[in-house]
Parts: C-alpha cells; structure tokens; sequence
C-alpha cells in the first residue's frame, strides 16, 4: 500500500482570502502528492516502505529523505494553517512565548521575518527543544528540525509555490497574512503536549 496522501483537514478554499482555494488545491495535489508518490517508487520493494515517514525523516539520506520530509513537511504546513485561527493563545504556549519572544506579538514578529529571510525555498518553524524552550528556526529546501532533536510545532511552507500564484513573487504578503491570520495555536499546543508525553 505505501504511504499515503492524507486528506486536507478543511475545504481547498476555507483558507480564503488569505491563501486561494486554487493555490491549496495545487499545493496539495500536485506537489505534495508528488512526494508521496515519489517516495514510493524510491522505497517499492525495500525494508524503508515499512518504516514510519517520521524514522526516514531522521535517518534516511538523498532522494528518499527529501521525498519524505517534503511528504511530512507538508502535512505538517497543513495542520499549521486552520480558518478557525484563535485570538488568544491555549494556556500551554503562553509562558514559552512570553519567555522566548515577549509576547504573542514578539513571535508574529519573529516568524515574519525569519520567514521573509529564507534565501530560495524552505521552511520556518516554530519547535520546542528537549527543555521545551521555543526558538523561530528556518530550514532550507526539505529539512526538517527533528533532525537536530527538535520538536516541529508549526511550519509555514515559503517555497514559491505556496504563494506564486496568487502573488506572484510578493512573499512577504503572504507571510503576513499566514502569520496574522491562520496560525492554529490548538495545533502547536497538541505537539507541545505530544512531546511532554514521550519524555516522561
Ligand atoms: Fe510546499
């Protein structure tokens, strides 16, 4: 059976005004189904199609690593964006915000410009380390943090493709319309907590 390509948690276009349903539809069922699909042929047959998507992610290299963490990553991008994004933050994140980045603000403020720095494609993350300390970190191409030890709380995806087609090269619009508006707290929460639960 192989891996395969999870649904999207909301309709193609319940992320409009900010991201088009035309956007969402190609970046999931074109280039994301692509990964997956790609990542099957690489693994068809070897003792990788058996393993969780999370394992290559942190041991495989080349072609099946970036097949796979494109898969996952993108996942990932999904469940991060929500239509339903909270106001205030659950209870959880308060604290590791206001200790790393001030504020809610202060973090807004940091995903954006770590955002609008990526050089080329890549991903800018929020993660909690093994301390649960929260950092902004950027990743090129398909990297992933779980390969250095950190947890992935959220991702915004800034390869062109996930903005070209309705802003052209203007990244920074969509970065802050992401940022400001779509970010799902309840998400970041739940992986905060996933993480609690496999350390204890
Ligand atoms: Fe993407």
């Amino acid at each position: 059976m192989g891996f395969v390509l999870p649904p999207l948690p909301y309709a193609k276009n319940a992320l409009e005004p900010h991201v088009s349903g035309l956007t969402v539809d190609v970046h999931h069922e074109r280039h994301q189904r692509h990964y997956v699909e790609k990542l099957n042929e690489l693994v068809s047959g070897t003792r990788d199609a058996d393993r969780p998507l999370e394992d290559l992610i942190r041991q495989a290299r080349g072609e099946i690593f970036e097949n796979a963490a494109q898969a996952w990553n993108h996942t990932c991008y999904w469940n991060s964006l929500t239509p339903a994004a909270l106001r205030e933050l659950p209870l959880p994140l308060v604290e590791p915000i206001r200790q790393a980045f001030r504020d809610l603000a202060g973090l807004r403020r940091t995903l954006a410009a770590t955002a609008n720095g990526v050089f080329g494609s890549g991903y800018v993350w929020l993660v909690a380390d093994r301390e649960r300390r929260f950092h902004v970190i950027a990743t090129p191409n398909a990297d992933n943090p779980q390969r250095d030890g950190l947890t992935p709380l959220l991702t915004i995806d800034v390869w062109e493709h996930a903005y070209y087609l309705d802003r052209r090269n203007r990244r920074d619009e969509y970065v802050a319309a992401v940022v400001d508006h779509l970010l799902n707290w309840d998400f970041a929460a739940a992986n905060l907590a996933a993480q609690e639960a496999t350390q204890r």
